[in-house]
């Protein structure tokens, strides 16, 4: 009888061990996933259905817009900063290499820039930078919450960084994903620059919107 009673209570202790650890596995992973998720977001795998096009902020003509304003265009939305070194111009020349080879469905497409640096990109100052790029872009600015707000809804990831080389004594590290949204303002499909050429994002967005996918 002793020994069987050593046994359970054994095969409890075991039991028990066995959900401590797993209870640590548990804690640890979300932590890796929290981690590892704030770095470098996966917006594709992580709830689609939770990423949506709503805001509230001022174009670069100073004008309030939310994402009504849009709604009925397939919706472009790229986040990122004008003081950006290397992602943000890159990605928006790509775009507006992907807008000129739509021809004539760019119509029905509205690119939109929105920066996580507002304290820095007025208005005036997205005015200037969007339309060196492309005549059809959008920027879009705000407060720092309408634009914490805008980044929450699009689960895009973006922080202040200290560098003393870039101006201002500061970088925004941010996600370069390029996000279409359908003329709903739902998630469609996310891009990044340098997965695929202009030429197949092009033919990729315009057969969504032809509905061949
Ligand atoms: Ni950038």
């Amino acid at each position: 009888m002793a020994s069987t009673k050593t046994t359970q209570l054994r095969r409890i202790r075991f039991s028990l061990w066995i959900l401590v650890a797993a209870a640590v596995l548990a804690l640890g992973g979300a932590y890796f996933v929290r981690t590892i998720g704030v770095r470098e977001p996966p917006p594709v795998t992580v709830g689609e259905a939770a990423i949506r096009s709503e805001f509230s902020l001022i174009d670069h003509n100073g004008n309030r817009v939310t994402e009504a304003d849009f709604l009925g265009r397939w919706q472009l939305v790229f986040f990122g900063f004008t003081h950006c070194p290397d992602v943000c111009p890159t990605t928006l020349a790509y775009i507006a290499n992907v807008l000129d080879r739509l021809s004539g469905e760019v119509e029905r497409v509205a690119p939109i820039f929105i920066t996580v640096d507002p304290s820095r990109d007025t208005p005036e100052v997205m005015a200037e930078y969007v339309q060196a790029f492309h005549p059809k872009l959008t920027g879009l600015t705000g407060s720092e919450a309408e634009v914490a707000a805008a980044a929450q809804s699009f689960r895009v990831y973006y922080e202040k960084m200290e560098e003393e080389t870039a101006p201002d004594g500061y970088l925004m590290a941010h996600a370069g994903h390029i996000y279409l949204m359908t003329p709903e303002g739902r998630f469609e499909d996310v891009f990044r620059e340098g997965e695929q050429s202009a030429e197949e994002m092009a033919t990729d967005v315009l057969a969504r919107m032809n509905g061949k996918q």
